[in-house]
């Protein structure tokens, strides 16, 4: 069957969401209490919360970027690294995450993985307000010096009501894919909760990978429901043939 599988499919989009780092212990968005680490996502996720209180929403996206340091990627992301280095049909990975833990589990030396793209941005990346302009960023971005053309940094996160980045990329790759993955994700969130159906579209195969069913579960061909560190090795140690 795995084998079979392969034989027809060549072109992959998987999106991923913060269940897929959840056994790596960074915290999901829409948790139980329906709170992302004591706050609404609305008062720490948007333009308006910046313009709002900078200061707050600089310390709590310097706390996420601090506390990378005390995770590790898991072995969904690892499966995805692999997947990454050896399928040899058209693969694009896009995150809705702002980790770094897809970056961090491509071998040492392999560099970033070329097929990822992070749709919502990164934490350890600082963008200016004024210019636009990214740089890379380690610490924190509270009391950091304005960027060059004397802009305010701010964190390099998409939020909510913002434009999220490489939709031309990723728009193309799901118009020509034959198999859409969605993993860990709620499907809470536009346009990425839209990827299902335009996948569908396409005429691709649709699985979903989720701990239980998404907002769109009905829209997948498949579901299969359980962590994300289990199923994800399984599924890719079938597509490469084991
Ligand atoms: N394995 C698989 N799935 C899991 C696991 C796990 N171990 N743990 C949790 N999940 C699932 C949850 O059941 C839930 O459906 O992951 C999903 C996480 O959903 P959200 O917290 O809503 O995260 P996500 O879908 O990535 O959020 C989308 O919302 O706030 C914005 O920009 C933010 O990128 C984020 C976007």
């Amino acid at each position: 069957m795995a084998g079979m599988v392969a034989a027809v499919i060549r072109n992959i989009v998987i999106l991923t969401g913060a269940g897929i780092s959840a056994e790596s212990g960074v915290p999901t968005f829409r948790g139980p209490d329906g709170l992302w680490e004591g706050h609404r996502v609305e008062d720490v996720a948007t333009p308006q919360a910046f313009r709002r209180d900078p200061v707050l929403v600089q310390r709590f996206y310097d706390a996420r970027r601090a506390a990378l340091v005390h995770v590790e990627p898991n072995p969904a992301h690892l499966a995805l690294a692999r997947l990454d280095r050896e399928w040899t049909g058209d693969l694009l990975i896009v995150t809705q995450n702002v980790d770094d833990l897809h970056d961090r589990a491509a071998e040492p030396g392999h560099g970033r993985p070329a097929r990822l793209v992070h749709m919502h941005g990164e934490l350890k990346s600082a963008l200016c307000g004024r210019c636009g302009a990214t740089q890379p960023w380690d610490g924190d971005l509270t009391g950091a010096d304005p960027c060059g053309c004397g802009g305010t940094l701010r964190p390099d996160i998409v939020w909510f009501g913002e434009m999220p980045y490489h939709m031309d990329r990723i728009d193309a790759a799901i118009a020509g894919c034959d198999l859409f993955v969605s993993i860990g994700t709620s499907g809470a969130v536009y346009p990425a909760a839209g990827f299902v159906d335009a996948a569908r579209h396409a005429g691709a195969r649709t699985l979903e990978i989720n701990l239980e069913p998404s907002a769109g579960t009905q829209l997948f061909d498949e579901a299969r429901h359980g962590p994300a560190g289990r199923l994800v090795p399984e599924w890719v140690d079938a597509l490469l043939g084991g």
